[in-house]
């Protein structure tokens, strides 16, 4: 093993001292995740060190590893002391080929106490779809159809499977699927230029130029994913259905946007009863990559961490009136940035007409009001900017009750929790780094 993969595994420990300190002295549910050389064994050797600190597996499996074809990769889960967790990492070291990944196997969502520290800690959420994954509801368009469902389960399957890192499976969308997709994307992109705000058309003709936006093309996701990163840091990762609103906001507060990749069924191209890939990847990706509307979506993320439910219901809200619905001033005209109106041909029309009531994006007042989910929304909310929207979050989060502040480290993909004094200094230490680039690039201005 390298020095590298050493440091890194060292950073991941640390990093999760949040999740040790809940869980000091006791037993707790955890999954060990690590790859091993395929020698004759080497699997022996890993599991007898579980055995040297009396860890008892609760459940093993493995697979070929999709980084290298002379390694395997194991996923164990066990309910052990912290303690003795450690040392196994520790001992598993040499025998490993990069830094084991621990996860909190159980995690309580409805303790606010409890969220992902590390990126990889989303993959957690997988199996925790609230609707509409595999199983489709009785008044699903695609419900009697048995083809459907079968294409369902297997966007299900890739979902469920997927692990934080690897590259998102492409898919060979069918005729049908592609048919549908053409019909939406020719009824939405004729209206984008009058109806959408500056900075989504800025963004699309870019995502028709790099991703393979067209109507005779679904794009891919994993093409998308490379593109946002490359433009705002932001990256996509599939998922069967509807997540909890806790979930879902914790993933945008790294800049990880959950994303279908199913298409609606055939028979109602224009209206789907819940997400799939026409709504994300048209509705949403665009503004995604804009670094305003990024650092927005993040901040309504950051807020949800460790917020009592309450709170996240409030920040939940807020995303519905702004992220899914809203709308903005641009030029004296009011124009749509909310992805379900930028998926929808009827909604993207109505929402400009005189027919809703329009009120200023207010979070105090926007975070308790009530919304329809089936209809046409009688009412938005409007934002004179995206930075203007931050702002007003960031100070909504600030009233919010919670005993810590949380920033998002890009170099580690993780949450610091600002609860001490050395914390602290070390954002300090960050903060007086960028204020010497600035003043530098401001002396070779002048
Ligand atoms: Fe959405």
């Amino acid at each position: 093993m390298d020095g590298g993969a050493t440091a890194k595994r060292t950073a991941a420990t640390d990093d999760q001292n949040g999740k040790k300190a809940k869980m000091d002295g006791e037993a707790h549910a955890m999954s060990l995740i690590f790859s091993v050389v395929s020698n004759v064994g080497a699997l022996e050797n890993a599991l007898d060190i579980f055995k040297q600190h009396n860890v008892d597996l609760t459940h093993i499996e493995s697979r070929p590893s999709k980084v290298s074809d002379k390694e395997y990769d194991f996923f164990i889960t066990t309910k052990a002391k912290p303690d003795a967790i450690d040392k196994v990492v520790k001992d598993l070291q040499p025998l490993v080929a990069r830094a084991p990944t621990v996860l909190d196997n159980d995690p309580d969502t409805t303790n606010p106490t409890w969220f992902p520290r590390k990126i990889r800690e989303l993959d957690v959420f997988a199996t925790r779809v609230l609707d509409a994954g595999r199983d489709l509801k009785s008044d699903h368009p695609g419900f009697t159809d048995a083809e459907y469902r079968k294409r369902r389960a297997f966007f299900a399957d890739i979902a469920i499977n997927y692990k934080h890192g690897e590259p998102i499976p492409r898919v060979e969308y069918t005729a049908d699927e592609i048919a549908t997709w053409g019909q939406v994307f020719n009824k939405l992109t004729a209206l984008y230029p009058t109806h959408a705000c500056a900075e989504f058309n800025r963004v699309f003709p870019l995502l028709v130029e790099n991703c393979g936006y067209r109507a005779d093309n679904v794009p891919q996701l994993e093409d998308i994913s490379q593109f946002l990163k490359d433009s705002t840091g932001f990256r996509l990762r599939p998922v069967a259905g509807l997540l909890s609103s806790r979930d879902f906001l914790a993933g945008l507060a790294f800049r990880v946007f959950h994303s279908t990749q199913y298409l609606r069924h055939k028979s109602k191209p224009l209206y789907t009863p819940e997400p799939d890939i026409c709504h994300e990847i048209l509705g949403h990706v665009p503004l995604f990559a804009d670094k305003g509307f990024a650092e927005f979506s993040q901040e309504i993320g950051l807020a949800s961490l460790g917020a009592s439910d309450e709170d996240v219901t409030k920040l939940a809200t807020v995303y519905w009136f702004t992220v899914e619905f809203g709308l903005c001033r641009q030029n004296g005209e009011l124009k749509a940035y909310g992805a379900g109106l930028l998926s929808s041909f009827g909604e993207l029309e109505y929402c400009l007409s005189d027919k809703p009531k329009v009120h200023p994006f207010e979070p105090e007042v926007t975070g308790v009001t009530e919304y329809p989910v089936t209809v046409y929304q009688p009412q938005y909310f409007v934002a004179e900017s995206f930075a203007s929207a931050k702002e007003k979050v960031r100070k909504f989060a600030a009233s919010l009750k919670k005993p810590f502040t949380v920033r998002y480290n890009p170099y580690t993909e993780s949450i610091e929790v600002l609860d001490n004094t050395s914390r602290v200094r070390d954002l300090a230490v960050s903060i007086n780094n960028d204020m010497q680039v600035l003043c530098q690039a401001l002396a070779h201005r002048s």
